[in-house]
């Protein structure tokens, strides 16, 4: 997305009459068009959103609408989906721990298929949760290009099982009694190089040589927002039919991100040795530049005086809360409001109670309405589990 959609951006004008900011307002529209583009680059593919992105039940129930299932890392992921109304075999939980009480909970709530990520967990799942459906998640031990912290598929990642100990892993499973569906491999996120998918899909086939026949391959996600799909889909299906596989991809960032902006009003200027914008959106609620030097484009959503560059300062007491460096806006007044576009994804999902700030609103724009998705966090809610009484 280059720039607000103009219903979009006029939509957000009459919620900033309804709303205080901050808060994240999604288009419906730009989803549904998204999975659209994905079910055209790969008709074949069966979609599981990886949830983390965007974990809300009123996205994640529009998604079931349209076909797309769920791609989970944790106990309360699973939960989630489950209260959205996914089925167990709509649900893929990965993650590289399964503590045998989470295993023991998942036993009582339903097992989704789970992805194995090491030995030790192959093992431990053979021991508690028999006759599973599972995917073994290859480390592929590539040098991907992204964030250090997004570089998933890297050797010295903590993730998956590295090539050489597929076979180890195979046995274990099989020996246990679990129904070893195929592969995975997610190779990083936020990638922008067809090249580092191609790495990734060569390897899946020499290792389904040397390992298969399986009925899946799962390819995972990470499409980079200015990726070309049209340079990987073809190698994808192609792989998947030369094997006869079934495909799956885990898209998160693709399915979401443009749909989202974090709305927050602008309260002034300060000058030190540096200019800054300040605003009351910062690290609690969007983590993302902090954490991994995310840039997000700013949009105006008002008309200013003369341009000046400037930092987006947050109101959290630490100097790292920074929205955007080196930003040039027309100037604006006080209260003036902000899109910070390219929030839909790990905006919301990461955000936290830090220096006891609410948890914000959450907006989705239909198409026709506003519907709440999320009411912003009470200040009761922030102190309910520190009540005396019963647990631990
Ligand atoms: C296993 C797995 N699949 C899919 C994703 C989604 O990645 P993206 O949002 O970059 O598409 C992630 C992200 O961390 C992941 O770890």
């Amino acid at each position: 997305m280059s720039g607000l959609n103009p219903r979009f951006r006029q939509a957000l004008q009459a919620a900033l009459e309804r709303y205080e900011t901050p808060f994240y307002a999604y288009d419906l529209t730009s989803i549904q068009a998204k999975v659209s583009a994905l079910r055209a680059a790969f008709p074949q593919a069966e979609l599981f959103f990886a949830m983390k992105a965007n974990p809300r039940l009123g996205i994640l129930r529009r998604l079931l609408g349209l076909g797309v299932f769920l791609e989970a890392v944790s106990l309360g992921e699973v939960r989630r989906a489950y209260a959205a109304g996914f089925k167990r075999k709509e649900v893929l939980l990965n993650g590289p721990l399964k503590t045998p009480a989470m295993l023991a909970e998942l036993k009582e709530i339903g097992v989704p298929i789970l992805g194995l990520d090491s030995l030790p967990d192959a093992e431990r799942v053979t021991r508690h949760l028999p006759g599973s459906h599972v995917i073994l998640r290859v480390n592929p031990d590539l040098p991907v290009l992204t964030h250090d912290h997004l570089a998933t598929g890297r050797g010295e990642s903590k993730f998956g099982i590295l090539p050489q100990d597929i076979g180890r892993a195979l046995k274990i499973a099989r020996a246990g009694d679990l129904d070893v569906l195929g592969l995975h491999v997610h190779l990083g996120s936020a990638l922008e190089r067809a090249e580092d998918f191609h790495a990734g899909y060569a390897l899946m086939e020499q290792l389904y040589k040397e390992h298969g026949p399986f009925e899946v391959l799962n390819l995972g996600g990470g499409f980079g927002l200015g990726l070309d799909l049209t340079r990987l889909a073809p190698a994808a299906l192609g792989l998947a039919e030369r094997l006869g596989v079934e495909l799956w991809l885990e898209p998160g960032r693709y399915l979401v991100a443009e749909a989202g902006v974090l709305v927050t009003r602008t309260w002034g200027l300060k000058q030190t040795r540096r200019k800054f914008l300040l605003v009351d959106a910062g690290m609690s609620h969007l983590l993302r530049p902090m954490l991994y030097g995310a840039q997000h484009p700013v949009e105006p959503l008002y008309k200013g005086g003369a341009p000046q560059t400037f930092d987006l300062a947050g109101p959290a007491c630490e100097s790292g809360d920074i929205l955007a460096k080196d930003l040039t806006l027309p100037t604006p007044k006080e209260g003036d409001a902000l899109a910070i576009m390219q929030a839909g994804a790990y905006g919301s999902s990461m955000s936290s109670n830090y220096l006891d700030t609410p948890r914000p609103l959450e907006l989705l724009w239909t198409g026709e309405e506003w519907e709440v998705l999320r009411r912003r966090q009470s200040w009761e809610s922030l102190l309910l589990e520190e009540q005396p009484g019963e647990g631990g």
